[in-house]
């Protein structure tokens, strides 16, 4: 008896050992039957995912499994990572991701079929042909893949991006509409009218997937003429029988955006009729202006907070709720956030801190959810 109360204590110093070697991404766990923001929110909460952290990082996948019920594909359905070379494909980080959302009953948004930065990958800018083979490889491009997801992937964002800031189209390198570094090789190649065929092409391959336009800046008020090709563009389309469903407004904002801004653009989105994503929200307390000596202090933290209510219960007020495809951020936590590995910019933009804890940003979201 004593011996194996002595080997139980044993085992139970060697688990407390273990436990204290947890990766520091160890999330702090919220305690049992406490909300979580898919527990308070009334439309699809969602975070945009890395295969790589899903599967390595135990805080990265539990607060994701715990806190949402969509995910987007960050990177991996992108052009680059997809399709890097004419006849190559590169399925497994998508395919991962599906399997993750599978197994823990999370909706998948796929981002993105077309994006005017994907001219910068060596086979599509030195791609030679005439503009029937253009368009047999833009709609083999988005084909194969809306096909290969057909039934796991329940949206897409099919163009991403395609307006300048002045609220022209995307286009040339040389004066015409949108000007160098704003053109897209895929206006130039394929004419003015190639988004509504990539959503055609798109429907074709799988009819009951929701289509979306992603835009950023739209909550811009600087630049509204940007907003207002968007709307402008949706109408047309929905006239002319082209099938779209919904609109992504990214929201990358700072803790300073105005907040008619941000309602302008909802509003606006709503009077469509279509879904209204807001797709990858981000609050940057450095209000993109980089600092790297910037301190997060409790004021800061607050007024991030307040923000990411403000989104919530904005989202709410003008988008009806048949229309609200959900809010998702663009990464989980402040350690994946493109703003620190892509822009490099000394900020915390995201609810939860690098080991997965809930912020003040959290505590804001959740209440704005709630409300
Ligand atoms: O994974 C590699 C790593 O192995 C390598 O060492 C490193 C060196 O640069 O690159 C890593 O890949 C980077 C990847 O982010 C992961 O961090 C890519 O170079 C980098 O280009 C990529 O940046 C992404 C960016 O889009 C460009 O595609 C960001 O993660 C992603 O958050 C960002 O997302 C975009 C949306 O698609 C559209 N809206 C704006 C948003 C922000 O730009």
């Amino acid at each position: 008896m004593k011996r194996n109360l002595l080997f139980l204590l044993f085992i139970s110093a060697f688990c407390a050992c273990k436990k204290e070697k947890e990766p520091v991404t160890q999330p702090v766990q919220p305690p049992v039957n406490t909300e979580t923001l898919k527990s308070v929110a009334t439309f699809p909460v969602g975070a945009a995912i890395d295969p790589n952290l899903a599967t390595n990082n135990i805080g990265y996948r539990t607060t994701v499994k715990t806190e949402y019920n969509s995910i987007t594909t960050e990177n991996t359905a992108k052009l680059n990572w997809i399709h890097p070379q004419q006849n190559n494909w590169n399925f497994s980080g998508t395919d991962q991701l599906i399997a993750f959302a599978q197994a823990n009953s999370l909706r998948v948004h796929g981002h993105t079929l077309i994006w005017h930065a994907f001219e910068e990958v060596d086979w599509v800018k030195n791609f030679t042909g005439d503009s029937a083979a253009w368009e047999a490889m833009f709609k083999n491009h988005i084909q194969t893949i809306v096909t290969r997801y057909k039934g796991k992937v329940k949206s897409w964002d099919v163009v991403n991006e395609a307006f300048t800031d002045e609220g022209k189209l995307r286009l040339d390198q040389s004066g015409n509409a949108g000007q160098s570094p704003n053109g897209s090789i895929w206006a130039r190649k394929l004419g003015s009218d190639y988004i509504a065929r990539a959503f055609q092409y798109a429907h074709e391959a799988d009819p009951d997937a929701l289509l979306f336009y992603n835009e950023y800046g739209l909550e811009n008020q600087g630049i509204e003429a940007k907003l207002n090709a968007v709307v402008n563009m949706i109408n047309t389309f929905k006239s002319r029988g082209i099938p779209i469903h919904g609109v992504g407004t990214q929201t990358h904002i700072g803790v300073s955006a105005p907040d008619a801004g941000i309602t302008n653009a909802l509003q606006k989105l709503a009077s469509t009729g279509l879904l209204v994503h807001i797709s990858e929200l981000d609050i940057l307390v450095s209000d993109w202006t980089n600092n790297p000596n910037l301190v997060y202090t409790p004021q800061l933290q607050e007024k991030q907070s307040n923000k990411y209510q403000f989104i919530a219960q904005t989202y709410k007020a003008s988008v009806p709720p048949a229309q609200r495809y959900g809010i998702t951020t663009w990464n989980v936590g402040d350690a994946d956030s493109w703003i620190r590995t892509y822009i490099k910019f000394t900020d915390w933009p995201l609810p939860f801190d690098e080991r997965y804890s809930r912020k003040n940003a959290y505590q804001g979201y959740l209440k704005g959810l709630k409300l």
